[in-house]
């Protein structure tokens, strides 16, 4: 990629995608479920910009949302409804009465109390909600703490025992139609153990909820498939689906998944000018002009990015923290970065930012969120404009017209 030209053409920070990443990778999955009917809901908070949800839309994605807005995006982006998944563990009811009036493929009911609701606004609108339930299994995902999402002390989903009795409930309910089965046990797993421990569970409730007359459609694996940041080993997909499958059996179900971070993870670049560099002691630090509020994942979860300077290949190189702008210690894109004598103006890349990065930005210190770029047939082409102060303070100037303060 030229950085140089893009840095000039659209300002820095700035997000640059590669689709043709995103296909590749979207194409390795669709093949590995390739024997079975299948289903690729992808994780819209890894990065809702509503280009990615188109491409992968038509690349036959659908997409799984987590709030009334991301549903929102789903359909404005030509999603399908009927391959729209709705998940979270606090719905409102406005939002559920959003879904059901939408068609949507399914809820994934995360709590008997949220089942009620749904009922209950089912029948006030008279249509009946088809529905799934998020099994939590208990199981381990062996990864970050703050993404592990099913293991007891989580608040993910409900245990085996209340999800069978749930689905005997929604079984006698006029309102209620159980179509599916969800589990989602965390995000970057590189380990196969606890998704063929997972669904194995999952499985086994499927086949003994068949055995009660209970005929789900749609067997739902969640998401989680980690990529390579540094050096990490990802899972081989293959092996994914086959321990999918082999837990599956004779089982005629559609396979559901719901990848965020390995469709769009790799895919992603920031692009940032060095503003100065500074010494404290010993200690060098490159200062740039991206920050946490663009790129939180280092500060938050203290994950690795690796990053390289433009065009400055076979310089001598010593260790650095490259930080943002923030007035917060963990402000930092990353620590211990080698890299070269740098001069103000020039540029960083950032790897590895297409999940997570844009969609977890902020405005935090009152900093316009930056602007994002398609790489597609070769071309560039802007997908997300650059805020401006005046975008920042929309939602306020209201107050000062109307002399509330
Ligand atoms: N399905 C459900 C129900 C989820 O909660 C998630 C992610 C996914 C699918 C997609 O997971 P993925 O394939 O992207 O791992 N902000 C964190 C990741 C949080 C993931 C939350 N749930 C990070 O930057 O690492």
């Amino acid at each position: 990629m030229d950085f140089k030209s893009l840095a000039l053409e659209y300002k820095t920070p700035l997000y640059i995608y590669d689709f043709e990443h995103i296909k590749e990778q979207f194409e390795s999955v669709k093949e590995a479920f390739y024997a079975r009917k299948s289903l690729i809901c992808y994780a819209v908070k890894a990065n809702s910009n509503l280009s990615v949800l188109r491409y992968l839309g038509k690349l036959g994605a659908g997409c799984d949302c987590v709030s009334v807005g991301e549903i929102k995006r789903a359909l404005i982006a030509g999603i399908s409804k009927y391959k729209i998944i709705f998940s979270g563990v606090g719905k409102e009811d406005s939002e559920i009465a959003y879904a059901l009036r939408q068609n949507i493929l399914m809820l994934n009911v995360e709590s008997e109390e949220e089942l009620k609701r749904i009922e209950t606004i089912a029948q006030y609108m008279k249509i009946k909600a088809r529905i799934s339930v998020r099994v939590n299994p208990n199981v381990d995902a062996k990864t970050h703490p703050h993404i592990s999402t099913g293991l007891k002390k989580n608040k993910f989903g409900v245990d085996v025992d209340t999800a069978k009795r749930l689905y005997i409930y929604v079984k006698d309910s006029e309102w209620l139609e159980p179509v599916g089965i969800h589990c989602h046990i965390g995000s970057q797993i590189l380990d196969i153990e606890p998704y063929k421990e997972a669904t194995k569970i999952t499985a086994e409730l499927l086949k003994s909820l068949k055995a009660l007359d209970i005929d789900l459609k749609f067997f739902d694996v969640g998401g989680g498939i980690g990529i390579r940041y540094k050096d990490e080993t990802p899972i081989k997909l293959y092996d994914f689906a086959q321990a999918v499958l082999a837990n599956l059996g004779e089982c005629d179900v559609t396979v559901v998944c719901e990848p965020g971070r390995f469709l769009v993870g790799n895919s992603g670049y920031l692009l940032t000018k060095v503003l100065y560099e500074k010494k404290n002691g010993n200690k060098r630090f490159v200062v740039v002009d991206a920050a946490m509020n663009d790129l939180i994942r280092p500060g938050f979860y203290n994950a690795y990015h690796e990053i390289e300077a433009v065009d400055k290949e076979g310089q001598k190189v010593s260790k650095a923290d490259v930080v943002g702008a923030i007035c917060e210690s963990s402000d930092f894109l990353g620590k211990n970065v080698l890299l070269p004598k740098l001069n103000h103006g020039d540029l960083l890349i950032v790897k590895s930012v297409g999940a997570y990065g844009f969609s977890m930005s902020s405005n935090y210190n009152t900093r316009p969120r930056c602007a994002e770029v398609a790489f597609i047939g070769n071309k560039y082409r802007i997908i997300r404009r650059r805020e401006t102060f005046e975008d920042l303070i929309e939602c306020e100037t209201e107050c000062l017209v109307r002399g509330n303060v």
